[in-house]
């Protein structure tokens, strides 16, 4: 079995993930996550809310995902936010014409529809599933779109594309929560809608996702990172030109305007720095900037981390865009609503560096990363901050009182609010089995000792190493 059908197995089986409306057969582009993967993933979210709202002290909001259609005029969304399609003329599938030519390694992204006409012409790209013709590429809409209200009242309204439109529109109340000063970051963690056409591949590509996306408001005059040394390390970059150079410091790729923007490169760090924090391996990462043809309508500068996955291939976690003032501008422009600041002399719309995560991929990598073959048994080998409980709980034997004590350190620990599960059923091997299997650092188990002494024996689940500590250490212990 590969590995992505040993996660998809392991999660279908434990509560991870699974596919959404099994029971009415699927549709795909949608996941459930399951009691385990909800917990994965808010740790996810957690963690990503420790490094930019409690370390960089951006601001966090939550927007309706249900936006009325002037929004997504004046952003530009609406006429320009589609792939290119083509259908087979015999089986009538539907693929995105850029993912045909990429497996064939042509890049075609952002290219018009002649030109990708053509390069499927000359490359003889035929239907994958039945070898017939396709029809010409066309542009294809990605927003789902609803409607609001009923009568004359009732108005087009779109599921968002990106949680980042939303979080624009209040800027100047941000503006008077930030006592008027330049830069500051607002970030919103919540759903993000695409109607992509045939998705897939999994979590990578859904129709409904998550994003945690990061607008950092600037000053034009200074996109400067005083903090970047504090993050440097060494990168593969590959350059808008698709040159590949391996080993480069990213101070050094400022130094040299590999990297143009201080404050753009220091985003890519840190990126850098949660993925590995959240257990995804670093030397899988690199940075990729977009090339010109390729970059979004609003984007000046763009560049990913990319995963390489085993399953998929490159994968993109997180998009850092310079949009400078394009999307304050529009707003400012189809609103009437005035979104230039007097800031240190000069009046002027504040340019905008996204740092756009997803967060359904990154989970994705954090259990491909994670996953590890032992012997018989499979096991996640998360880090305690990512890990669904910090510890689960066992009773040696349910006799003699053991069980009860087991439940008052259960109790104990969670009245401390931490998450931990207790578990009374077969053998202690098959329970740290099951601990194992979906990623829980540590177990307890509560044995005669624990009566007359007061301890209990910790086992790690990755060295399988045992100690004896006493119950009051324990809370320390599990905090990590
Ligand atoms: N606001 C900018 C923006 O939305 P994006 O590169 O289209 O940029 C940002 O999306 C991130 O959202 C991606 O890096 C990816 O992690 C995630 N994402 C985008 N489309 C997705 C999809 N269909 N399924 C799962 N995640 C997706």
């Amino acid at each position: 079995m590969k590995i992505y059908d040993k996660i998809v197995d392991l999660g279908k089986r434990r509560g991870i993930m699974y596919p959404s409306f099994e029971i009415y057969g699927g549709l795909s582009g949608f996941v459930d996550y399951g009691p385990i993967g909800s917990r994965i993933k808010q740790n996810i979210e957690d963690l990503l809310r420790r490094h930019y709202i409690v370390s960089d002290g951006c601001f966090e909001v939550q927007c309706p995902t249900v936006s009325p259609e002037d929004i997504w005029i004046a952003s530009g969304h609406v006429g320009s936010f589609s792939d290119l399609l083509v259908e087979c003329e015999k089986c009538g599938e539907a693929f995105r014409a850029d993912k045909l030519l990429d497996e064939i390694n042509i890049a075609s992204e952002g290219k018009p529809p002649e030109q990708v006409k053509a390069l499927m012409d000359e490359n003889n790209i035929i239907c994958p599933k039945c070898k017939g013709t396709f029809c010409d590429p066309y542009e294809y809409d990605l927003m789902f779109s609803t409607s609001v209200g009923t009568g004359a009242k009732k108005k087009t309204a779109y599921l968002r594309p990106e949680t980042a439109q939303t979080t624009y529109l209040a800027f100047k109340r941000y503006w008077e929560y930030a006592r008027k000063r330049l830069p500051f970051g607002v970030m919103q963690i919540g759903h993000s809608f695409r109607n992509e056409i045939s998705p897939k591949q999994g979590m990578i590509r859904l129709r409904e996702f998550n994003q945690a996306e990061i607008q950092y408001f600037l000053d034009p005059r200074d996109k400067s990172a005083p903090n970047l040394a504090d993050f440097d390390r060494k990168v593969t970059i590959q350059d808008r030109q698709d040159i590949v150079h391996e080993d480069v410091s990213i101070v050094n790729a400022v130094e040299t305007g590999m990297i143009k923007i201080p404050f753009l490169a220091y985003q890519l760090a840190k990126a850098m720095k949660v993925f590995e924090d959240m257990g995804i391996y670093g030397t899988r990462l690199r940075l990729r900037q977009h090339r010109d043809d390729e970059k979004a309508f609003y984007s000046s500068d763009t560049w990913d981390v990319e995963y390489e996955s085993e399953a998929f291939g490159k994968i993109e976690l997180v998009g850092i865009s310079d949009r400078g003032e394009y999307d304050l501008g529009r707003h400012n422009e189809h609103s009437g609503s005035d979104m230039r600041v007097s800031f240190e002399g000069e009046k002027f719309i504040p340019h905008v560096i996204e740092v756009a995560y997803g967060v359904d991929r990154p989970f994705y990598c954090v259990l491909e990363s994670c996953y590890r073959q032992e012997e018989d048994r499979s096991l996640f080998s998360f880090p305690t901050s990512v890990a669904p409980f910090r510890a689960a709980v066992f009773s040696l034997v349910k006799k003699s009182g053991i069980k009860e004590k087991a439940e008052d350190v259960f109790n104990k620990l969670k009245d401390q609010g931490v998450f931990v599960i207790v578990d009374h059923a077969g053998s202690i091997g098959k329970r740290y089995a099951r601990a194992d299997e979906i990623g829980i650092p540590v177990c307890v188990t509560c044995d005669y000792d624990t009566l007359s002494e007061g301890t209990v024996t910790i086992r790690d689940r990755d060295s399988k190493e045992q100690k004896r500590i006493s119950v009051d250490e324990l809370i320390d212990e599990i905090r990590g």
